[in-house]
């Protein structure tokens, strides 16, 4: 009997041709249709991928009887809708990153899921490696003794970047805080097993004389945690490609430098390091993050697990990246 999972796939994004092989190749799951605000569109992508299926819309691969979880890799701005319909339809939900583009998004969506009953999960790949579950391991199992202070940087030039990218659209949730600094607000809040009191950060905006009709190309962030804890974060569309984090405390630090996608695959690599300059390497080897993000997500529905804990982290770092942006808007220290 085959009760692999069966996907269908809303747009035909650029993410979604790294994702597809994985869902393909999984014992867990199968692709069964793509769907595009074009047919011709979703065609080109069936083809290619060799998917069955292809619609010319994505409410026909939402009401399709033969697919039982949707892929949703759309502009961050359509997420809350597209799962919300996804969930209505009894459908799970691989949402991408962020998982929307406000806390209260966040929470219809995930109200939704439990509602309708099925999982969802949003497409932060990282957290479900082996080489992640260690570094946190040793940030809660008293490795580095108290911890004290997450940094963490995750930057690309955005100038590789068509200018109608959605990265570069306020209307479609664009802008480097919910692009990439969504992993360093994410990582600092799962390391820290905790939410930020308050937060303060300031932006580099795309047109710096209309700042409410812009989306941040850079931000540093500051977020003050309970007890002298405090996280602080880069990301943006200007400096190199840089996705590093530390994770100190008052004996030791994780220092990683490809914290959100290895830059050898083969060999996921991290360091302690020491009071003394003693650094030492770790490997954690495991399969391609893209393979991990779906085998964690196919485990969610085969054990029916609704409300997991992976929720709580998306919606709490979706709040703190609201206050950032209000944050960066103001000028002020903000509260969460
Ligand atoms: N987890 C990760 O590692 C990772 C990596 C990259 C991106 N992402 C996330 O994945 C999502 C998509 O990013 P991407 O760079 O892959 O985007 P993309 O290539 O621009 O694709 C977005 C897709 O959304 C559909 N779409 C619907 N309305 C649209 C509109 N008004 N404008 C543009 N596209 C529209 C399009 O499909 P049709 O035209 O075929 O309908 C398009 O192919 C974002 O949330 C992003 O943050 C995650």
């Amino acid at each position: 009997m085959n009760n692999k999972l069966r996907f269908g796939i809303l747009g035909t994004a650029r993410i979604a041709k790294s994702v597809t092989p994985h869902l393909q190749a999984s014992a867990a799951a199968e692709v069964v249709a793509v769907g595009s605000r074009d047919k011709g569109r979703a065609q080109k992508f069936a083809d290619e991928l060799q998917i069955p299926q292809a619609f010319g819309s994505y409410a026909e691969v939402l009401h399709s009887p033969d697919i039982d979880a949707v892929y949703i890799p759309l502009p961050a701005s359509l997420h809350c809708e597209y799962a919300l319909q996804a969930a209505a339809a009894g459908k799970h939900i691989l949402c991408e990153k962020p998982l929307a583009v406000s806390a209260e998004q966040a929470k219809q969506m995930i109200d939704a899921a439990k509602r309708h009953q099925i999982v969802l999960l949003d497409g932060t790949m990282w957290y479900h490696t082996s080489r992640a579950r260690e570094m946190k391991t040793l940030a809660e199992n008293g490795s580095v003794g108290e911890l004290l202070q997450v940094t963490s940087a995750f930057t690309f030039p955005g100038n590789v970047l068509a200018a109608d990218n959605v990265r570069f659209s306020k209307d479609l949730g664009g802008g480097s805080l919910l692009d990439v600094g969504w992993y360093c607000v994410g990582a600092s809040l799962w390391m820290f097993n905790d939410v930020p009191q308050r937060v303060f950060a300031a932006a580099q905006w795309q047109n710096p004389e209309n700042i409410s009709d812009s989306v941040d190309m850079h931000m540093n962030g500051l977020m003050w945690f309970s007890g002298d804890r405090v996280a602080s974060f880069e990301s943006g569309f200007t400096a190199i490609r840089r996705r590093w984090i530390e994770i100190a405390g008052s004996q030791a630090a994780l220092v990683c430098d490809d914290f959100t996608r290895p830059w050898n695959p083969e060999k996921p690599r991290f360091w302690i390091h020491d009071a003394n300059g003693v650094s030492h390497q770790q490997v954690y080897e495991h399969p391609p993050i893209e393979r991990c993000l779906v085998e964690a997500f196919c485990d969610l529905v085969h054990e029916r697990q609704i409300e997991h804990p992976w929720l709580m982290l998306s919606l709490n770092t979706q709040r703190v990246c609201d206050a950032l942006m209000k944050s960066a808007r103001s000028g002020s220290v903000e509260n969460v």
